[in-house]
C-alpha cells in the first residue's frame, strides 16, 4: 500500500460530474438512488452529484435521506428574467443545489471567457452556494507556459472577488488534454500544480488565505489511480466525469479516498 504523504486539511470532496448522460430520467434516477443509499451517514467524505438540469429535481428527492449533496453543471448571472435557455442560481438554490460548476471547459470551449466564468462564480456566492470553478490548460509546454495561464484564470478571478470571499470558492484543476481522455495527470504534476495555485492565491491574496482554498483535481480519475492521485497529488478532492457514471466505480473512488 503506498504511503500517505498527505497534508490535507480538509475532508475530500468528490464531485461527480455526469455531463451530458444518462439519457433517460430513469436511468438518472437510479444513477443517484444507488449513489444515495452508500452515503446514508457517512461523514468520512463529501460527496456531491452533478446530473444535466433537467434531472437536478428528481435527484433531489432520491439523495434527500442521505448525506449526497447536489450540484449543478453550471449557472447563468442573473437571477431572472428575458434570457431564453439560462438557469439561475435562485432556481437552482430552490431545488436544494449546494455546489455550482463554473467555467468547465467544455463551456469554456464553447466561448466563455474568464469575465463571464468570474461573474458566474459571484452569481453563486452572492446566493451562497459554492462556486467550484474550473482552471486548466489545453496543453502542456516544456518551456511551463501552462503555469502562466493558469495564474491568469486565478488572476482574472481575484480581480473581483475579496479575500473574505475566496475562501468559499472550490478551484477544480483539470488539465483539458487529461479530461475524458484516460489520460491522466501524474501525481507528481498535481503536486506540482497544488503548490503552483497556493503560491499564486498567496501572491493575490495572502498564505493563510490560500492554504484555506479547497483544491480538487479532475480529469480521468478512476478507482484505479484515485489512491495514488489523491495521497501524493495532496489536493482535497476530486472532479470525477466518466467514472462517476458508473455507481460502483464512483463510490469506489470515494472510498480510496477517505479511509
Ligand atoms: P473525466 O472528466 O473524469 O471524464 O476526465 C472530468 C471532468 O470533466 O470534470
Amino acid at each position: 500500500m503506498l504511503q500517505s504523504f498527505s497534508m490535507k486539511k480538509t475532508t475530500p470532496l468528490i464531485i461527480g460530474n455526469w455531463k451530458l448522460n444518462p439519457t433517460t430520467l430513469e436511468e438518472a434516477t437510479i444513477l443517484a438512488t444507488t449513489v444515495a443509499r452508500k452515503f446514508k451517514n457517512s461523514t468520512d467524505s463529501l460527496v456531491a452529484i452533478a446530473p444535466p438540469f433537467p434531472y437536478l429535481a428528481d435527484a433531489a428527492k432520491k439523495i434527500k435521506k442521505s448525506s449526497v449533496a447536489l450540484a449543478a453543471q453550471d449557472v447563468f448571472t442573473q437571477p431572472l428574467g428575458p434570457f431564453t435557455g439560462e438557469v439561475s442560481v435562485v432556481q437552482l438554490k430552490d431545488l436544494e443545489v449546494s455546489y455550482v460548476i463554473v467555467g468547465h471547459s467544455e463551456r469554456r470551449a464553447m466561448g466563455e471567457s474568464d469575465d463571464l466564468v468570474r461573474n458566474k462564480v459571484q452569481a453563486v456566492l452572492k446566493h451562497r452556494l459554492t462556486p467550484v470553478m474550473c482552471v486548466g490548460e489545453r496543453v502542456r509546454d516544456e518551456n511551463g507556459n501552462f503555469f502562466s495561464f493558469v495564474e491568469e484564470q486565478l488572476r482574472s478571478l481575484a480581480e473581483v472577488i475579496p479575500v473574505t470571499m475566496i475562501k468559499k470558492v472550490v478551484i477544480a484543476y483539470e488539465p483539458i488534454w487529461a479530461i475524458g481522455t484516460g489520460m491522466s495527470a501524474t501525481s507528481e504534476d498535481v503536486k506540482e500544480m497544488q503548490l503552483f495555485i497556493v503560491s499564486a492565491l498567496t501572491k493575490l491574496y495572502d498564505r493563510a488565505t490560500a492554504e484555506k482554498v479547497r483544491l480538487l483535481y479532475g480529469g480521468s480519475v478512476k478507482a484505479s489511480n484515485a489512491r495514488q492521485l489523491h495521497e501524493e497529488g495532496d489536493m482535497d478532492g476530486f472532479l470525477v466525469g466518466g467514472a462517476s457514471l458508473k455507481a460502483d466505480e464512483f463510490i469506489e473512488i470515494t472510498k480510496l479516498v477517505s479511509s
